[in-house]
């Protein structure tokens, strides 16, 4: 049987690590073959760490044959040693009364240390994913704080977007999700982003022409998909934990596994396609296989996604410098 990985997840007792960590030990992230070791973290105070143990117990109580080890750190420095999977969901969420530019230091802070923790102890190959939000600019940190490893290990989950836009497409058109290829959404994870279905196909058409209906892109679309976090915790009283944990699932597996020419997205650091500037962290269209991604290259962008496009980045890189003076 295949070698054990070691998947590190941080925030390991929060909402989305109780519906991550299950799939992980059954098989769905890395295959039903990879016997995997869970490295568990949390916040080293005694009431997050009394809650990992209970989530530890249902893992053992699951008697999942893929699950070879378990570890419950809280301290990035030896949770992530010789880790090949990150999964960083973990992060200082919005407190009363605290403002943009608190929440970005106090994240600083958090993913300065994590990818500080990286570059020193995990393997030279990890495959690292950010879930925490201020997702986009938390990846940038820690990969701006891991100079050792490969920039292109460094990603920030898009994927949650990817499939709203899915779905809504699928609605729309009356088709099936899984039949609609080419998807792609631009930019920061927040309000801003851009999902642009002007190459997307179902069945072989288009599904542009499917729509055709520029004012349901601009007016109903994009709204929703954008807004589609605050109407989740709007109905459901907490923030979206199953569907964001199953989207950090597709984007693990897909960089892993390999896609198969399908499309994805992901947000990676640029080369400086699209005009997007080199390492701003931003989502884009992509393939794997071997265990890289490759941006797609040379789509056609028009004057309503340019400015869409330009929006979305300008927020990145104001976030980018609210933080740059921390790193
Ligand atoms: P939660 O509050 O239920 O759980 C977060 C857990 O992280 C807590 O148990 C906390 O103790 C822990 N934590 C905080 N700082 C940590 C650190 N430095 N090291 C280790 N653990 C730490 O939150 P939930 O619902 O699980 O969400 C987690 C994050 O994911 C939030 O930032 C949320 O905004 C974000 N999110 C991102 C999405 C995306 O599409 N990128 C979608 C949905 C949520």
């Amino acid at each position: 049987s295949k070698k054990p990985v070691r998947v590190a997840v941080t925030g390991a007792a929060g909402q989305i690590g109780y519906a991550l960590l299950f799939r992980i030990a059954s098989g769905e992230m890395l295959g039903k073959d990879q016997p995997v070791i869970l490295q568990l973290l949390e916040i080293p105070d005694e009431k997050a760490q009394k809650a990992l143990k209970g989530v530890m117990m249902e893992l053992e109580d699951c008697a999942f044959p893929l699950l070879v080890g378990m570890e419950a750190h809280g301290d990035p420095n030896t949770g992530f040693k010789d880790t090949d999977y990150a999964l960083l969901v973990g992060a200082r969420p919005r407190g009363p009364g605290m403002e943009r530019a608190d929440l970005l230091a106090a994240n600083a802070q958090i993913f300065t240390a994590q990818g500080k923790a990286l570059d020193k102890a995990a393997s030279r190959n990890v495959k690292v994913l950010v879930v925490g939000n201020p997702a986009n600019t938390n990846a940038y940190i820690a990969m701006k704080s891991a100079p050792s490893l490969p920039r292109e290990n460094f990603t920030a989950m898009l994927r949650l977007d990817h499939n709203r836009a899915l779905s809504q497409v699928a609605a729309k058109t009356g088709t099936r999700v899984g039949d609609i290829e080419k998807m792609v959404v631009w930019g920061n994870h927040s309000p801003t982003m851009y999902a642009d279905y002007r190459f997307a196909t179902v069945g072989g058409k288009a599904v542009k022409d499917l729509i055709n209906d520029q004012v349901w892109n601009a007016d109903v679309f994009l709204p929703t998909v954008g807004k589609r976090g605050a109407a989740i915790i709007d109905a459901r009283g907490l923030s979206s934990a199953a569907s964001a944990a199953n989207a950090a699932i597709d984007h693990m597996r897909d960089w892993a596994l390999g896609t198969n020419g399908k499309w994805v997205t992901m947000g990676v650091p640029s080369n400086g396609d699209y005009g997007i500037p080199k390492d701003v962290m931003f989502g884009f269209p992509v393939t794997t296989a071997n265990g890289k991604y490759e941006i797609i290259k040379g789509l056609p962008i028009d004057e309503f996604s340019q400015e869409r496009i330009n929006k979305t980045l300008k927020e990145l890189t104001d976030e980018q410098a609210g933080v740059a003076h921390l790193l």
